[in-house]
């Protein structure tokens, strides 16, 4: 925890409180209000979190204003250049970049814990074929807590060790067999020669009637969309599985809960909900109807892939995905993709807009991803089970941090209150 060198003044009724305040490394400073009840009586009031800093974390820092993240200090957009994801893998866990024989040996420990425990294929068989593989990964992962006890045991920092390394390894081939059921192929196998991105794609597209060679542009597009969707700070479903992992749940449910949090369309679900909306534009003339619908305060409408609580400038993940989409569907040979050109056009359009330029709303991360998966031949339910792979270290990476901080408490939030006052009940027929 930081050292607090100066504090804030509180006046209520005519009482002053000192209020302890902390300066980081970085971002804003923040007031200690851990005692405020204790004193005043009375709560803060947050809902959405808009003003909270549930903790204190060095995994990673995002500026807003700048549009700026870093990976333990590292810059998302010179990872996303100069490595790969399974070293950033590296950097969040153990807050530094590996020499060749750390990463040597973490690429190993991934790659031999890759399979799932034969018996798991019967909860995929369990669900409806048309069953969103969100649905599917909440399921199994959830269920992986009861056939890997062995590192359930969140006291021991040897089996928090192994289940980090698990469901970094399984979530592929969980996501990659949620799909295969859904469009009713057989289940692939991982491969122990093929690096973290291709693997994914070959359990994706392989069929056993042939072989199935990985596209080299494929898997550095395919890594590069992990890396850019690793970790984000304190965001809707990391909080999920911080405040289940507050009352000692095992990880697996933990991150179970994080899959389910991040399937929502103003979270993860975002990819999916931006490409359908994309496609149901369908063409830069009806740009303007959906702008003005986005801008309808009687609309609940609004812009997939746009905005962020965070950042009030252009998302970093986002630039990069914008030059991603460029690179991948050039090098497929794709040309004059027209959902492509939708989304460069409405982003134009919007930024032009005083709506959106007075708000600081701009491309998300999910803005441009979904325009790569398709091209790559997924279908939109895999866009977010791609998100939850990806996420998987950043959850783990904050899971770790918290578990092993000595202030750790149980996350109890209280409320504003405004329903009834005590009352005395009454029988039916006096009502
Ligand atoms: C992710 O937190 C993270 O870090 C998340 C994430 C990660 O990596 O974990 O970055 C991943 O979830 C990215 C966001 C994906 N979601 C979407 O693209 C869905 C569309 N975006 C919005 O729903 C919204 O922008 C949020 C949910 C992302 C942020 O919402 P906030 O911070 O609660 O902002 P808000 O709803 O209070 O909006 C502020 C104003 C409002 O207008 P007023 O009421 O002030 O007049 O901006 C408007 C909103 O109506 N607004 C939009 C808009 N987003 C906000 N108007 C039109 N289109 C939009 N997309």
């Amino acid at each position: 925890m930081a050292d607090s060198k100066k504090s804030a003044t509180l006046n209520i009724d005519g009482t002053e409180y000192e209020l302890p305040m902390f300066t980081p490394t970085a971002g804003p400073d923040v007031i200690d209000i851990r005692k405020l009840y204790a004193q005043t009586g009375a709560f803060t009031y947050d809902p959405g979190f808009t003003s909270t800093a549930s903790c204190d974390s060095t995994i990673t820092f995002i500026d807003g204003d700048k549009g700026e993240l870093l990976h333990r200090g590292y810059p998302i957009d010179q990872l996303a250049s100069k490595s790969h994801f399974l070293e950033v893998c590296y950097l969040l866990l153990y807050g530094e970049l590996p020499t060749g024989a750390q990463l040597e040996d973490f690429e190993n420990r991934v790659t031999n814990h890759t399979m799932l425990h034969e018996q798991m294929q019967n909860f995929f068989r369990g669900f409806r074929r048309d069953a969103h593989p969100m649905a599917v990964m909440v399921g199994v992962v959830g269920a992986m807590s009861a056939f890997y006890h062995d590192s359930t045991d969140i006291s021991d920092p040897w089996q928090r060790e192994v289940a980090s390394i698990r469901l970094i390894a399984k979530m592929p081939t969980i996501a990659a067999w949620a799909y295969k059921y859904h469009v009713g192929q057989p289940f692939i196998y991982p491969r122990n020669d093929l690096d973290y991105a291709s693997n994914f794609l070959r359990m994706c597209f392989a069929v056993p009637a042939e072989e199935y060679v990985v596209n080299p542009i494929l898997s550095r597009a395919m890594d590069r969309i992990f890396t850019l969707h690793a970790d984000h700070e304190q965001n809707a479903s990391t909080s999920t599985v911080r405040l289940a992992s507050s009352s000692g749940a095992n990880p697996f449910a933990c991150i179970a809960a994080g899959i389910a949090c991040l399937w929502g369309p103003a979270h993860g679900g975002a990819n999916q909900a931006c490409l359908e909306m994309l496609k149901e534009i369908g063409t830069p003339d009806r740009i303007p109807e959906f702008i003005a619908r986005a801008k309808d305060k009687n609309d609940p409408y609004r812009l997939m892939g746009f905005g962020h609580r965070v950042y009030k400038n252009f998302d970093p993940r986002a630039k990069v995905m914008k030059q991603s989409a460029d690179e991948v569907l050039d090098l497929l040979g794709v040309e004059n993709n027209p959902v492509l050109q939708v989304a460069k056009e409405l982003e134009a359009a919007a930024l032009a807009d005083p709506y959106f330029s007075d708000k600081k709303l701009f491309p998300n991360v999910d803005f441009y991803s979904g325009i790569i998966l398709e091209a790559m031949g997924f279908p939109t339910s895999m866009f977010t089970p791609i998100f939850a792979v990806a996420r998987t270290v950043g959850w783990i990476s904050q899971w770790k941090e918290q578990i092993s901080d000595p202030q750790l408490k149980i996350g109890r939030p209280r409320q504003l209150y405004l329903g009834n006052t005590l009352r005395d009940y009454t029988d039916i027929e006096n009502r």
